[in-house]
């Protein structure tokens, strides 16, 4: 009998997840000659058994080899409850034949497709991806880095307007409850202030790093990141709930935007740009291709040990793996305001709020 491997991505896209599928489809083809299903639409594909079969000569498109170089999923992802289709979708890994599945999500997902798994009797095996990077035990998720590369390409842009205009340009960032991409795109590009929803912050302390900053360039100007999930000084957080019951975050930038212009009665002039979805496209960085590369081996290579049960992770340079009970148990992993990243940010002379 062929053994016949089924692979889907879910939640929210992120760049690397072609890659990641690309992986799996070589090594598992390459390496143990298994048979490749694509679930179209994460578990809507499977309540609607809806399959693609993969074969690395169908993915490589005459030598263009696309799947390392495009964001997105061509496989489709949804990012939103199905409603009470449970019993459909455990039932879809049995109808589409499958002997295992490689879940690529976030940790939503994960702690989804882990229920459905233990529910219908699936052996599953996930990877992590968010460019939110709040999946906990592994360092780092497949997307994180070329949002990263986003958001500080948006702050160099900024930066040419703004001193040009003597502005302070904020630019908000996504990320839900984590402050991961606003930092790490912040910190990488130079940005004078960074919020996160991990440490509160007071308009005078922006304003004293926006004056220190302003007299060292003799230019009213700074760049502000700011993190969407971030809680205004009195707590209230930028958010509407959408038709699903979801958070979604939003307004966060403006906010601040008026707050700094308010309070200094129009010295500081402001402008807030929203990122938005912007980060979650693009190609992926090569870091993202390598991660992707070997998540998608370690992850096969697990399913043919029959190690199911299991999400791959990066420890350090190295692919290892853990169970998946674990990653649903352990809570989102969000920025140590003690950690490292942010003592750095402080020794660079970025305000990241009352540490
Ligand atoms: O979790 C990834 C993420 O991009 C968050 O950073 C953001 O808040 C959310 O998804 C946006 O979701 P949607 O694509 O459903 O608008």
């Amino acid at each position: 009998m062929r053994y016949r491997l089924g692979v889907l991505t879910s939640g929210g896209d992120c760049s690397g997840l072609n890659a990641a599928i690309r992986a799996v489809v070589r090594r598992a083809q390459h390496g143990y000659g298994f048979e490749v299903i694509g679930i179209e639409d994460a578990g809507r594909g499977l309540m609607e058994r809806r399959i693609v079969p993969l074969t690395i000569e169908s993915l490589d498109a005459q030598g263009f080899d696309p799947m390392l170089s495009t964001g997105g999923t061509f496989l489709g992802t949804i990012n939103c409850s199905l409603g009470d289709v449970e019993k459909e979708i455990q039932d879809g890994y049995r109808d589409i034949g499958l002997d295992a599945l490689i879940a690529i999500g976030g940790d939503g997902s994960m702690a989804i497709l882990q229920e459905s798994a233990r529910m219908g009797g699936w052996k599953m095996v996930g990877i992590p991806k968010t460019i939110d990077n709040d999946v906990p035990l592994t360092d780092r998720s497949l997307g994180f880095d070329s949002a990263v590369r986003t958001v500080a390409k948006a702050i160099e842009y900024l930066r040419t307007t703004g001193v040009s205009h003597d502005r302070v340009m904020v630019l908000e960032t996504m990320g839900r409850h984590a402050g991961h991409l606003a930092l790490h795109g912040g910190l990488s590009a130079g940005a004078d202030a960074i919020l996160i929803p991990e440490i509160p912050y007071t308009i005078d302390g922006l304003l004293e790093a926006i004056d220190r900053t302003s007299r060292m360039r003799n230019h009213l100007f700074a760049v502000i990141v700011v993190a969407e999930g971030v809680a205004a000084p009195d707590g209230m957080i930028c958010k509407v709930v959408d038709c699903q019951g979801r958070d979604r975050f939003q307004g966060v930038g403006e906010l601040v935007v008026s707050a700094l212009e308010s309070t200094t009665k129009g010295r500081v002039e402001a402008r807030a740009t929203v990122l938005g979805h912007v980060q979650r496209g693009g190609p992926p960085t090569a870091l993202d291709t390598l991660t992707a590369t070997m998540f998608g081996m370690h992850a096969v290579d697990l399913v043919a040990l029959e190690r199911f049960d299991r999400m791959v992770c990066l420890r350090g340079d190295n692919v290892e793996d853990v169970p998946l009970k674990e990653v649903v148990t352990a809570g989102q992993c969000l920025v140590d305001p003690q950690g490292q990243l942010v003592r750095v940010a402080q020794g660079m002379g970025i305000y990241v709020g009352e540490v």
